[in-house]
């Protein structure tokens, strides 16, 4: 019982992780058509920080927290889920997610300060690679594949 409750909160803070992982790239690249000091480029900043700070951030440390917690809980007595194949190559992919997560929240410190070094055409490159992640996370997840 207390395995599924876990797990459901370990599904609501993964929504909520990449409900920002999918739209804080998409806010850099209107962000990029703002000019700079201009109300919109401001509001964006606002956005873009309080999106990170209020969700994302406490959204991650919950993921992780919560599926280690699982992992540390599963079948096998002694090594819980880790000594799945599936869980340690879903580690990997959730390991690049939270690079990801470091470079945009690294960007939203650029934005902040009125650089924006990156083309409109690399963030929308960007705003892609989550999807697939997620995609390869949550098949990894579910199927268990190997
Ligand atoms: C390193 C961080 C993570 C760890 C250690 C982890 C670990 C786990 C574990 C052990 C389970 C339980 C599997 C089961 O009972 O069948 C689980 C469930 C799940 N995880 Fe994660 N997880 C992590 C991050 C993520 C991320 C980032 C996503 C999605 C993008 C995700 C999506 C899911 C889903 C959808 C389930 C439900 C699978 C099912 O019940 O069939 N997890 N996770």
């Amino acid at each position: 019982m207390t395995y599924q409750w876990i797990k459901a909160f370990h599904i609501i803070a993964v929504i909520a992780w990449m409900a920002g992982m999918l739209y804080l790239p998409r806010l850099f690249v209107y962000h990029c058509a703002a000019e700079k000091g201009s109300v919109q480029s401001e509001t964006f900043k606002i956005m873009e920080r309080r999106l990170l700070r209020a969700i994302m951030n406490p959204a991650m440390i919950a993921t992780w927290l919560l599926g280690l917690w699982l992992a540390w809980l599963g079948p096998d007595s002694h090594y819980g889920w880790f000594a799945s194949p599936w869980l340690q190559a879903k580690i990997v992919l959730v390991l690049v997610l939270s690079a990801m997560h470091g470079m945009v929240a690294y960007w939203v410190k650029d934005f902040g300060a009125d650089r924006n070094p990156h083309s409109q055409r690399l963030y929308r490159i960007i705003n892609e690679v989550p999807t697939i992640l997620m995609i390869g996370i949550v098949l990894l997840a579910v199927l268990k594949p190997f």
